[in-house]
Order: structure tokens, then C-alpha cells, then sequence
């Protein structure tokens, strides 16, 4: 009777298969088919799964290689997306710098970026939040041997590896893609200072930008005043707050690329700041002062300010890293002054030298 009942209750369309007492009856079998072929699935989705994530830089680099190179633009995302989370301040700020494989290579650029860190005052914390951009295989491999932020940028079949020489094809198509990776870092609501990596940290620059700017850059040549859109910016040192002002300027500024053609995103920019459509869409821009943000065009004479310096108004790999190489040594000697005799050394630079 009572197994009759529980057989019936299944044959009715009861919900309590499990109950099912009639040893070897019908329903039973069907039951354990249907568990087998969802276990099958649940299993070969779960392997599906772990593959598919393997695409992180932390996974098997055979199979995540492999992965890489037919991902989606989504997946792609969510890679970056965890490296910004890992470098990540506290108020979702990174730093940020792209690199290729001849500034990557063993004494070039990236050495002397990294060792800037080092030798700056109090720099060296900021590490931690550096996201290396690599452009190639060769550099992200380096970068993965010497940090822990490293994010191998998709080229579409562009090869960024050799020196980009000033406004040929190759160094146009790094200078926009450059551009248009920082649009999607916006997007993801993280604000960002980039940097070129031939710029020397010394001191944090956090402390010397403006509070309440949207977009902050720095000049190759500043003329005073921080509002003047007449100054002359360049794009290797930003320092950009996400919000829905500036992730439409990178978008508008992307785009004006096809407006003036052969022209990289500096130019572009100095084209496109006056547009009524930036004051319009109430975005504020300010300029840092050479005085602290300083380069080759424009030298910061105080050593007691600067808080950055650029192999800007430089033209060769070679002398770049030659000037730069000076330029830590005068750095390390100032440091090396006792704390009185800073102020009042009038410690100065005795480059550039080769950049000239
Ligand atoms: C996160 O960053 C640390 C170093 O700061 C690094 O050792 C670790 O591998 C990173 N993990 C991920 C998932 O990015
Ligand atoms: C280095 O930083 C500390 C703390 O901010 C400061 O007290 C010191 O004066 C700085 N030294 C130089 C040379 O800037
Ligand atoms: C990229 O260029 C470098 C040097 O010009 C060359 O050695 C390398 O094979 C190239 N890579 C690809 C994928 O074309």
C-alpha cells in the first residue's frame, strides 16, 4: 500500500522522486540517468570555467596564451580589471606606464624608471601601484621579472617592439592606442596618473596637484598659470580623475584623431583645447608648473621642489638614457647632503647634456 501510494505520488507528477520506495521501479533509473548526465555537465562546464580564467597572467602560460590570443575584448577586460584592483589605492588610483621592448631591455628606460622609485623620496611605496602596460611579448616578460603589475596590451597584429622613431606610422598607432587604453581605464572607474616611463619619480606628486581638477597634465613649456590653455601640455604626464566629464573627453579626443590625420595625440590636443564643447561639457583642466613637474624643454632648477623630471625635447633611445643616468647621479648626491645643506646647496642639474 504505502509503496503503491509513493510510486503513484511520482506517476502524478509529485515532486518527492527521492522518496521513491519500489526498488528497481521505472522512475528510480530515470532518476539516476538524469543526476549522471547533470553531473557530466556540471563537470565538463565547471573544467570550461577554469580554463577560460586560466587567461589571467596567473594561469598556465601554455593554456593562457593560448587563451589570450582568441579572447574576447570581454574577457580581456576582466583581466585588466584585476590587475587595476590589485594595484589599486584605496580611492581607486593607479599609475600607470606603457613600455615596449627596447625601452624594457636590461640598462634601458625601464631600469632607470624603476630605480627613480628607489632613489626618490618616498617614492618607492609607489610601486605598488604601478600598472606596466607592456606593448610586446619581450617587454611584458621583463616586467614580469622585475614587478608585480603587469598587463600585456592587445596590438592587433602592430609590432611595437623596436625603437618607435618620432611621427612614423608605428609611433602614431602606440600614441593613439595609448589613448584609447586609458579611455577604457576611465570606464572602469579608475582614475589614473599615466606616466611616461622616461619620467623620474623623486618625490610623490600626489601632493602637488590641484584638488578639484578633472584633467591634469603636464607642459613642455608652462607659461604660469595652471588655467591658461595656452600653455603647452604634454601628454606623457597626466593625472585624470574617472568621472562621466573626462571618459567623454578620452572618447572626444580619441575620435578627433581622424580630423587631423598624421598628427599624434599631443598635437591633437592642442588642436582640440580651445573647442567650446570642452568648457561646455564643464571640464576642468589644469597645467602643472614646470617648476615641479620639470623636463628637458624646461628645466626645474630647484632641486628642493621638483617632484618629477622628463627626457622630454629628446631625440635618440641612447641619449635619453644617457642624460637620464646623469640626471639620477645629481639626484643621489643631493640626497646625500645633509638635511640643512639641501635648502641652502642650490643644488641644480647638469643635464641635459646629450638631449640637447
Ligand atoms: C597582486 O599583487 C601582488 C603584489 O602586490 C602580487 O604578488 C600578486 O601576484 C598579485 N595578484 C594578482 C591576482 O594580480
Ligand atoms: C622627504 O619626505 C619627508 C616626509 O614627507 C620630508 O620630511 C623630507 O623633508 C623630504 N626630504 C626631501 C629632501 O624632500
Ligand atoms: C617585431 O619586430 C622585431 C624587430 O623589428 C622582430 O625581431 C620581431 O620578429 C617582430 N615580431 C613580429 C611578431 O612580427
Amino acid at each position: 500500500m504505502k509503496d503503491s501510494a509513493t510510486v503513484g505520488d511520482a506517476e502524478n507528477g509529485g515532486n518527492k522522486p527521492w522518496n521513491a520506495g519500489g526498488s528497481g521501479s521505472s522512475s528510480h533509473l530515470l532518476v539516476k540517468w538524469v543526476v549522471k548526465i547533470t553531473v557530466f555537465f556540471v563537470g565538463f562546464a565547471v573544467l570550461w570555467v577554469f580554463l577560460y580564467n586560466s587567461a589571467s597572467p596567473f594561469g598556465f602560460p601554455s593554456i593562457s596564451h593560448h587563451f589570450i590570443a582568441v579572447s574576447t575584448k570581454e574577457s580581456t577586460e576582466s583581466t585588466l580589471e584585476n590587475v587595476l584592483r590589485n594595484a589599486s589605492m584605496v580611492d581607486k588610483t593607479v599609475i600607470i606606464t606603457t613600455l615596449n621592448d627596447a625601452w624594457a631591455e636590461p640598462g634601458s628606460i625601464f631600469d632607470l624608471f624603476l630605480e627613480s622609485f628607489h632613489k626618490g623620496n618616498q617614492t618607492k611605496k609607489l610601486l605598488n601601484h604601478l600598472v606596466v602596460v607592456t606593448l610586446d611579448q619581450k617587454a611584458y616578460t621583463r616586467c614580469l621579472a622585475l614587478h608585480s603589475h603587469c598587463f600585456q596590451l592587445e596590438t592587433k597584429g602592430d609590432n611595437f617592439t623596436s625603437e618607435a622613431f618620432f611621427m612614423t606610422p608605428t609611433y602614431l598607432d602606440m600614441m593613439w592606442r595609448r589613448i584609447e587604453f586609458l579611455s577604457s581605464v576611465l570606464k572602469l572607474g579608475y582614475n589614473f596618473v599615466f606616466t611616461d616611463s622616461d619620467i623620474m619619480w623623486l618625490r610623490n606628486p600626489f601632493t602637488e596637484f590641484y584638488k578639484d581638477a578633472d584633467f591634469q597634465i603636464a607642459c613642455d613649456f608652462f607659461n604660469g598659470n595652471s588655467y591658461d590653455l595656452k600653455n603647452l601640455p604634454n601628454g606623457g604626464f597626466t593625472y585624470v580623475k574617472s568621472n562621466e566629464r573626462t571618459i567623454w573627453f578620452y572618447k572626444f579626443w580619441f575620435n578627433s584623431k581622424d580630423s587631423y590625420p598624421n598628427m599624434h595625440d599631443q598635437d591633437v590636443l592642442n588642436q582640440i583645447k580651445m573647442d567650446p564643447i570642452i568648457s561646455k561639457m564643464k571640464l576642468s583642466i589644469r597645467f602643472l608648473s614646470t617648476a615641479i613637474f620639470g623636463g628637458f624643454c624646461q628645466v626645474s632648477r630647484d632641486l628642493n621642489k621638483v617632484s618629477t623630471m622628463h627626457s622630454n625635447c629628446c631625440v635618440g633611445l641612447e641619449n635619453k638614457i644617457n642624460d637620464l643616468r646623469i640626471l639620477l647621479e645629481d639626484w643621489r648626491k643631493y640626497m646625500a647632503l645633509p638635511e640643512n645643506q639641501k635648502k641652502e646647496s642650490h643644488s641644480t642639474w647638469s643635464v641635459p647634456q646629450s638631449c640637447r
